[in-house]
């Protein structure tokens, strides 16, 4: 392969003909928001991850925004949360006008958020905790719980990551007091935008429910039902709805996961197997493979590596890379939020991580052919 060739590129949809028809069928039954195939998606969701509600929404941010309005997040509130994923994560705590308290990764070979450091920063004014399943890998959920439960606070579940993915034979996303999903088109399960929230609790449900749609007590489809005839607005509430055509999607995705899942696993076998061999590489997350849905598949590089001088030589011949992720409490605007400095292992991943290219449909030549490249680069550099 060389330049001339088709690029791999990070991530690809995992979509053919049963998604066009999802949208033809939406199209055709001249209902678009918030109607059957939002209702199924939900008891499909809930169904898969084992819980009693799922509730759709637009995204995953407006569902992190959700959960930390029903966690009574509010002006003042701390939320400890990590700072080695997407900015979304703390930005969903500020949105309620809560302060987001960072926490470090838990070793250079876990990076889910450290239930030590968690911990640590626990003061008065915490509320609630924000866990993130970093590429799919579950957090030290036995050890978080236990913390929560013993400060009273509420843990959240940034499950943007994890579909299907599994703990103790658990589903994430169905161990906290609450969890949110994206649907954003990189990820697991892909409508474009979209996301969802799940929970045991039902008193949460009913918020999220009243709040995801400008707080109202009844929707256009109840009122089209017959089921109510008017509305009361009871909350403060946002348009953070998904729409039929999205949830549709969505839905012929759910029934794709667990195939597409076990897909990623087997690359995923084939980039350990053949980066082994390099001790340029390091591969995280030890041997918890099994559980893990490889959302994405992140190496750490050696100190001696110039990550960018690799990336750039990778997308020369064809492969596009990576990083997750620059830590969000270095961003101009979060590091208003960061007071101490103890942030040193999640610097040092953010400074090190190559994220290569895995998703359904990745071939096995592909995945050599990048093997092979790293190979040549670091014997020839
Ligand atoms: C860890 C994490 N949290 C939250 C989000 C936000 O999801 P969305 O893009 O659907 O708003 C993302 C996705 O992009 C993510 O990767």
């Amino acid at each position: 392969m060389n330049n001339a060739n088709p690029v791999i590129p990070l991530f690809d949809l995992n979509y053919g003909q049963e998604e066009e028809e999802a949208v033809l069928r939406v199209l055709r039954s001249k209902w678009l928001t918030m109607g059957g195939e939002v209702e199924a998606f939900e008891q499909e969701f809930a169904d898969f991850c084992g819980v009693r509600h799922a509730l759709a929404v637009s995204s995953g941010t407006t569902a992190l925004h959700l959960a930390n309005i029903v966690a009574d997040v509010m002006p003042g509130s701390e939320v400890i949360c990590p700072s080695l994923t997407f900015a979304a994560t703390a930005n969903a705590i500020i949105y309620t006008g809560g302060i987001p308290v960072f926490a470090d990764i838990a070793s250079l070979s876990d990076w889910t958020i450290s239930p030590e450091q968690i911990a640590k920063k626990i003061t008065k004014d915490t509320k609630a905790i924000v866990v993130m399943h970093y590429g799919g890998f579950s957090c030290k959920m036995d050890e978080i719980i236990k913390i929560a439960q013993s400060h009273k606070l509420a843990v959240i579940e940034d499950a943007a990551h994890a579909p299907g993915s599994t703990y103790q034979g658990k589903k994430l996303g169905a161990i906290g007091d609450i969890s949110c999903f994206s649907f954003f088109s990189n990820k697991n399960i892909s409508t474009g935008e979209g996301g969802m929230i799940c929970t045991n609790n039902d008193e949460y449900a009913e918020r999220i429910k009243i709040i995801r749609s400008h707080g109202m007590t009844s929707g256009t489809v109840d009122r089209h039902r017959g089921h109510a005839f008017s509305y009361d607005i009871t909350a403060l509430g946002y348009n953070y709805r998904l729409d039929e055509i999205h949830a549709a999607l969505g839905r012929v995705q759910l029934k794709k996961l667990e195939d597409g899942n076990r897909y990623r696993r087997l690359a995923a076998s084939r980039y350990k197997t053949g980066l082994k061999k390099l001790a340029s590489i390091k591969l995280p997350f030890g041997d918890r493979h099994a559980e893990a849905n490889f959302h994405f598949f992140p190496v750490l590089l050696d100190e001696s590596i110039d990550r960018q001088a690799l990336m750039a030589y990778l997308r020369s011949v064809g492969i596009q890379t990576s990083i997750h992720y620059p830590p969000v409490h270095n961003f101009s605007f979060h590091r208003q939020y960061f007071k101490t400095q103890n942030m040193n292992q999640t610097e040092y991943i953010a400074g090190h991580e190559l994220t290569l290219p895995l998703y359904v449909g990745i071939k096995d030549e592909q995945i050599d052919f990048i093997i092979e490249t790293l190979n040549r680069y670091f014997r020839d550099i």
